[in-house]
């Protein structure tokens, strides 16, 4: 929190001031009543002092990029973002609680919320990667908690914006969670950078500071830069961290971006396999498959947008293929699905059912024939294709019904290092590597799962299993 007084809060038509929230290096967020519909919000408002020309269109550009994030369920909702009449940029958000980033100081948060946690934020960032977005500041006080629970990431390249602008000594708030490529500034970012910075996140949830700094020594940035600079992680020093979860964090955070995982996807799918390896339920990983489902992010800032080609990293469970930056949308923002109308008629209806119905109907068996024959080839040469890629199926699934839920189990069959499977289920996909999944059940549910293989991208051929629960 900033060692300062916070600003007034500005007059909002349709919102009335309740008290401050907290403060950043940049901005006071307040609680306000909005008037119509009528519920609690937070709004973060900017220092006059950072607000400049610039400031003020990137922080439009990057509350656009934010709403259009905050229907992932990791990320924080913005309702609406504007300029107060004394000239300074808010956004309207969801009110939130912010204990986390204290709570991790106080007390020794357990290692399952933490992969929890971890696993849901991890799916967060990885969302906005293959938008093409890169967040530029993850750290715990980023992380905050829905009035359900659920931690939501917030503050997406905002603080990074005002910061390029006015360096100051509260911009270092962010330094340890930066990696030492941002620090030395050999860039401003990217996604190899921005998984040292999750890691060093969650370590930082784990040890209760964040991985550089040391218990008795000085602790300031000079100190904390050089640190960062050699990148030599000790572990967290709590008993109850497993040695894979200090490695995942540590291989993370290696000095050199190569050497860490290619994504963040990566990160959590090990983190999956803790959780696992624990025997504790995998938290699913929550990403836009689809492609009208990803945020179209046109507006971006340049910095902030991921640079090359934008799209699922290496390992990705997603089969479709990925557009270049700047094409991110299948679907134009507002624009519809063109109405397919039958060929040759002009009104719309199907021309087989107004005249000579005779010589239709045999026109459309043959058509009908010619379709099932060339699905059927089709079929084959997917079949084919998938099985040449070699990549392993699993033989069959066990299903058996517990007092509220079917547990589905199935053994490896033969799965390579970077390999996951893919889980399909009626609530979405979601990639793991531990060889069972559990879904809630009650008696009279017929509860079904897909279970393929993915390898490098690419999924291999599906295997699945239903349950129907007995009453
Ligand atoms: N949506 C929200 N609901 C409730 N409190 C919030 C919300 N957003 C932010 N806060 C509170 O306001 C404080 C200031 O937030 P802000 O994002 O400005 O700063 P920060 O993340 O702590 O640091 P930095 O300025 O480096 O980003 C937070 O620490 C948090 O306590
Ligand atoms: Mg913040």
């Amino acid at each position: 929190m900033a060692r300062r007084l916070p600003s007034q809060p500005p007059v909002l038509p349709g919102f009335s001031t309740i008290n401050i929230l907290g403060s950043g290096g940049f901005a006071d967020v307040f609680l306000y009543e909005q008037n119509m519909p009528r519920r609690q919000v937070a709004v973060k408002v900017l220092l006059s002092e950072v607000v400049d020309d610039h400031v003020r269109r990137m922080f439009q550009a990057e509350a656009n990029l934010m709403a259009q994030l905050s229907s992932h369920p990791s990320i924080l909702t913005v309702y609406q973002a504007g300029v107060s009449s004394d000239g300074r940029p808010y956004l309207v958000m969801e009110l939130c609680s912010a204990a986390l980033s204290e709570r991790y100081r106080r007390e020794r948060i357990p290692v399952a919320e933490v992969l929890r946690i971890a696993v849901k934020i991890g799916s967060a960032i990885e969302t906005a990667h293959r938008a093409g977005v890169l967040h530029r500041d993850i750290k715990p006080s980023n992380i905050l908690l829905t009035a359900y629970g659920h931690p939501v990431l917030s503050d997406f390249g905002i603080a990074s914006t005002v910061s390029e602008v006015h360096t100051s000594e509260s911009v270092g708030l962010s330094i340890p969670w930066s990696a030492p490529e941002v620090l030395s500034d050999e860039t401003a970012g990217t996604i190899s950078s921005e998984v040292w910075s999750f890691a060093a996140t969650v370590y930082s949830l784990l040890a209760g500071r964040s991985p550089f700094e040391m218990a008795g020594e000085p602790n300031k940035t000079a100190e904390l830069t050089s640190r960062i600079l050699r990148a030599r992680v000790h572990p967290t020093g709590r008993s109850d961290v497993p040695p894979t979860l200090e490695r995942a964090l540590a291989r993370a955070m290696s000095r050199k971006p190569e050497a860490r995982q290619q994504s963040v996807l990566e990160l959590v799918r090990e983190l999956q396999a803790i959780e696992s390896e624990l025997g504790l339920p995998q938290t699913a990983i929550e990403v836009a498959m689809d492609e009208w489902a990803r945020p179209s992010v046109s507006d971006l800032e340049d910095r902030t947008r991921i640079r090359g080609a934008v799209g699922a990293p290496p390992h990705s469970p997603n089969r479709r293929r990925k557009r270049p930056a700047g094409q991110e949308s299948a679907v134009e923002p507002g624009s519809r699905r063109p109405h397919t109308s039958a060929a040759g008629s002009p009104s719309g209806v199907p021309t087989l059912n107004r005249g000579r119905p005779a010589t239709a109907w045999i026109v459309a068996l043959i058509v009908g024939f010619v379709i099932v024959i060339v699905l059927g080839i089709a079929a084959t040469v997917v079949l084919v294709r998938s099985n040449s890629e070699g990549i392993p199926r699993v033989a069959a699934i066990q299903a058996s019904a517990g007092a509220a839920s079917v547990r589905f189990s199935w053994s490896n069959p033969g799965l390579a290092a970077s390999d996951s499977y893919e889980i399909t289920t009626g609530g979405g996909v979601s990639v793991q590597t531990a060889t069972d999944f559990t879904q809630d059940a009650v008696a009279g549910d017929r509860v079904c799962i897909i279970v393929s293989v993915t390898r490098g991208g690419k999924t291999g051929a599906p295997r699945e299993k239903c349950l129907s629960v007995g009453g």
